[in-house]
């Protein structure tokens, strides 16, 4: 049985028996979905061998992250109406969750960020997802093992959904550290930018206004739609837009995307949209089912798991 360190909410695999110690230096499939503790996995991954890893870690917000999708049927005696005049029932589906609670946070994400910059290609990036949370301690552990100057961006993700307190300014944002393994050799594909509209695009001109301009490090996306196609039913599940701008500019067709706090695959997803391959790594089973449905098309190869395509 294996446990996070120190956390009051564990997630249980027979890990042990799934990845035996021996079989370390093989577990590094391209294109592959692994249900592993992403610690030990990561041990099993060579050196200056990845190019662009992305991480969402549970955000220590003490709770448990869960949600109970729902889903439309088609039903004469259903109680909504749909296109073209149909009539709709609402079911509940399954409850994902998993825990979000650690009683060191920080030790917990030390040893796996240590592991993302030993693994990351000399030209490699890290992009860590937080929120505020943790955000301030999560810079100066990564100042600490990646070196200041490896420091490239903080960028916000500003959203806008959801309720708004009236006793201080509602929380509307994430934030995404970017840190190059090596400040001076980093990917940067500037023309794949996806161009956003200007504020004021009578003060530009016709050409610049139709061009567009180049986002900054703040980025305006709305969440996943709650009842939009791309929504998995996994909780705290990032848009896809996101991950494909991190893709498209930070790494190059044929490279290796790592994501190994995957959750529901948004990462693969992009990385495989985009002619990348992908290396997915989650402890929770639930997780990994919805990466394998997602990422169907792509034949992903499924370890430490048998993929159940009908789970919704
Ligand atoms: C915030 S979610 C990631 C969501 C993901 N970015 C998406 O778009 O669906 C964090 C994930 O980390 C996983 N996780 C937590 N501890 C882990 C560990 N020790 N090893 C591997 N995965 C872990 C959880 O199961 C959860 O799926």
């Amino acid at each position: 049985m294996l446990t996070f360190s120190a956390t009051t909410e564990a997630i249980e695999l027979d890990s042990p028996a799934l990845f035996p110690a021996s079989a370390a230096q093989d577990r590094m499939k391209p294109n592959s979905i692994n249900l592993a503790d992403n610690l030990e996995f990561l041990s099993g991954v060579r050196d200056d061998s990845v190019n662009l890893i992305y991480i969402d870690p549970p955000f220590n917000t003490g709770a448990k992250q869960s949600m109970t999708s729902l889903k439309t049927v088609r039903d004469e005696d259903g109680d909504r109406t749909g296109f073209g005049g149909n009539r709709y029932r609402t079911e509940r589906g399954g409850n994902k969750s998993y825990g979000d609670s650690f009683d060191d946070y920080l030790g917990f994400l030390a040893p796996r960020l240590e592991e993302a910059q030993r693994t990351l290609a000399q030209n490699g990036s890290l992009f860590l997802h937080v929120d505020q949370h943790e955000s301030h301690y999560c810079k100066i552990l990564l100042d600490q093992i990646f070196g200041r100057n490896s420091f490239m961006n903080e960028i916000i993700w500003a959203y806008d959904y959801g309720g708004r307190s009236k006793r201080k300014w509602p929380s509307k944002h994430d934030t995404i550290f970017w840190y190059a393994k090596s400040p001076d050799n980093y990917t940067f594909n500037y023309d794949d930018i996806d161009r956003i509209p200007y504020m004021a695009p009578g003060l530009v001109g016709k050409d610049k206004a139709a061009r567009g301009k180049t986002p900054t490090d703040v980025w305006w996306q709305t969440i996943v739609p709650t009842n939009g196609k791309e929504r998995t039913g996994y909780p705290t599940q990032k848009p896809l837009a996101i991950l494909e701008r991190i893709v498209k500019v930070h790494s190059n067709p044929g490279e290796l995307v790592m994501d190994f706090f995957a959750g529901s695959g948004t990462t693969g997803v992009a990385a495989a949209k985009h002619d990348r391959q992908f290396v997915l790594v989650d402890a929770n089973p639930e997780a990994v089912q919805i990466a394998a449905k997602r990422l169907t098309e792509y034949s992903p190869e499924c370890i430490g798991f048998t993929p159940e395509l009908q789970l919704v």
